[in-house]
């Protein structure tokens, strides 16, 4: 609805735009007043008072149709040189029509904005509670994964290395030679430790965790196989915020190796207007959709953080991928 779009409509434009349409009214009928001297003059103010009460709001509206009334009721008829004087009664029919007009379609149009915002904040809600259920979701395969993982990996080695230093006792009670069971327990016992590492590493690396962002960025770029340039111009931040850039970075870069057909990219990460900006753009085929896996929930992650993604692909044209981070004070 048109009255939803101006939300806090300014009083001062009000005020003006009731003026611009009086005397746009005024202009118009007068030199038609031969042809009507009466009715359609009025039916216009109204229809003009209207259009100011319902985008303007209330005071304006109101103001309208008293201006509204005083031009009818001066220009409507001949001209006497003064308001009021020499005219009819029935003007104040008009300034009547005129002020319930004004206070009816101000009140429409209010609750028609009241009704817009609910309906506005009633989706902004519930996309932020799908946001959230997707986040908790991801964080629920995350733990499934690491658990799948430490039971398939870590905690089999161990069962193992258990197994081996029992045998190289029962060996070493009986007077046997232990040495080929703990060198196989101690084989088993540094994959173990191996494979923690690497779970680890998967969950948080230790080189941004150490070093922050720039480092882990550079670790990632060392990894791509499309050759990448880096401008990082951030020291450290909050660990979520670090995080979620190096992730961010992670699935771009990924995503620049697996759909672009790129020959190079570029990764700029910079502080502006109290925000952190990571940017991965590419050279390659564009044409890429937020709405796939990856970016939704990268989107997601970052409006976890009351940030946003920003995408840029025409095809063609290379893609540009921005994670906008509002950093907290
Ligand atoms: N840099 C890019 N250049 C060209 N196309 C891209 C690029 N990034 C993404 N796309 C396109 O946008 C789609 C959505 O990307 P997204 O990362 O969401 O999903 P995905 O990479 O296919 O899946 P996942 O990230 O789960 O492995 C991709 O399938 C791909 O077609
Ligand atoms: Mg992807």
């Amino acid at each position: 609805m048109a009255a939803a779009r101006r939300d806090k409509p300014s009083l001062l434009t009000g005020l003006a735009c009731g003026a611009a349409v009086v005397a746009a009214v005024t202009l118009l009928v007068y030199p038609l007043q031969d042809l009507d001297p009466g009715v359609s003059s009025g039916v216009l103010y109204v229809a003009g008072v209207l259009i100011v009460a319902i985008y303007w709001g209330l005071l304006p509206g109101i103001i309208t149709s008293i201006a509204s009334a005083v031009a009818l009721d001066y220009f409507h008829t001949e001209p006497t040189g003064d308001l009021f004087r020499g005219k009819d009664g029935g003007d104040l029919f008009a300034i009547s029509v005129m002020f319930f007009t004004a206070v009816l379609a101000a009140v429409i149009a209010a609750r028609a904005r009241l009704r817009a915002r609910d309906a506005a904040e009633r989706a902004r809600l519930e996309g932020v509670q799908a946001s959230r259920a997707r986040v908790l979701a991801a964080a629920d395969d995350e733990r499934r994964r690491v658990v799948r993982d430490l039971h398939d990996g870590a905690q089999q080695r161990l069962v193992h290395t258990i197994i081996t230093l029992k045998l190289a006792k029962r060996a070493l009670a009986r007077g046997e030679d232990a040495g080929r069971f703990v060198a196989e327990a101690l084989q088993h016992a540094e994959t173990t430790n191996t494979e923690l590492r690497e779970l680890a590493h998967g969950i948080l690396p230790a080189v941004l965790t150490h070093h922050g962002l720039r480092a882990g960025i550079e670790s990632l770029a060392a990894r791509s196989p499309v050759p990448v340039a880096i401008d990082v111009v951030a020291g450290r931040m909050p660990p979520a915020i670090e995080a979620t850039a190096y992730f961010f970075v992670a699935e771009a870069l990924t995503n620049v190796a697996k759909h672009a057909h790129a020959t190079r990219a570029h990764v700029s990460a910079e502080i502006r207007d109290g925000a952190l900006r990571v940017s991965v753009r590419d050279n390659g085929a564009g044409g890429a959709r937020r709405d796939g896996p990856g970016l939704l929930g990268l989107e997601d992650r970052l409006s976890a953080l009351d940030g946003k993604l920003e995408l840029t692909s025409p095809p063609g044209g290379g893609t540009r991928v921005t994670a906008v981070l509002p950093l907290l004070q």
